[in-house]
């Protein structure tokens, strides 16, 4: 079943349009990752679907509704959560404070949410009295995405979530996503690490001046050689 569908997807900043009818969507508990070049367009998709930037052209559903024209803040409680690419903690609220500002919105007991985000990031049990500003960059990165994990999401939008970690560190923040993934929360991911992001996702996408260039299960784009030589480093 379809998920999250964006369907020729046209928007922009001002009067530049910077997405040319680009269309992705994402079945119940599945991973995709999105990749392409510097400022193809990946982060202004995330914002597009999030409500955070206009829809020019085209449409978003979720769960089978439009959620074009719809709030951040309401999309959110459809079950939606987008964890953006850059200012996504609160660095000088604790790790247990940043995880109920991400639940902030429930009225409802959401320890079993908790429970679960301990489960999956033992690391942040350890430091629920620490500001978020004194962990490590990949500590930060579980913080921001166990917050949208409160509100129990069927789907996490994540924009680069290992941006500035070394490589063994993003390997495992990537696969820690995957373990989120295999508890039932579908994943739209936005990566660098793009050989490795699409080796755990089921199907990807490769964005290239705003436009869809490539799309297709992980493992045709990781043997397809001009996705290789251009988009995955060789
Ligand atoms: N707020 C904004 N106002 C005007 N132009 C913007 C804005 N944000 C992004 N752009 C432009 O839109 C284009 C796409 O940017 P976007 O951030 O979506 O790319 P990206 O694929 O996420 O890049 P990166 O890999 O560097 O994160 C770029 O030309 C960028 O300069
Ligand atoms: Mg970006």
């Amino acid at each position: 079943m379809t998920l999250l569908s964006a369907e020729d997807i046209v928007s922009g900043y001002g009067k530049v349009e910077i997405l040319h009818e680009v269309s992705v969507y994402v079945d119940e508990e599945e991973m995709v990752s999105i990749i392409g070049p510097n400022g193809s367009g990946k982060s202004t998709l995330m914002k597009t679907i999030f409500g955070m930037v206009d829809v020019w052209e085209g449409r978003v559903d979720f769960q089978a509704e439009s959620i074009v024209d719809i709030p951040p803040h309401k999309i959110v409680r459809k079950g939606l959560c987008y964890v953006p690419q850059e200012k996504n903690i609160f660095p000088s609220l604790t790790v247990e404070e940043n995880l109920d500002m991400g639940a902030f919105i429930r009225k409802d007991d959401y320890s079993e949410e908790l429970e679960r985000v301990y489960g999956i990031f033992p690391a942040l049990l350890e430091k629920q009295k620490q500001v978020v500003g004194n962990l490590s960059g990949g500590q930060q990165q579980m913080v921001a995405m166990g917050a949208a994990l409160t509100l129990d999401p069927k789907i996490l939008l994540l924009d680069e979530p290992t941006a500035g970690l070394a490589p063994n560190l993003a390997k495992m923040i990537l696969d820690k996503i995957k373990e989120v993934n295999e508890t039932g929360v579908a994943i739209l991911i936005v990566e660098q690490n793009a050989r490795e992001a699409l080796k755990l996702s089921n199907r990807g996408y490769v964005l290239a001046m705003g436009e869809n260039r490539f799309t297709g299960n992980s493992r045709d784009l990781l043997k397809n050689e001009e996705v290789g030589k251009l988009y995955l480093g060789g």
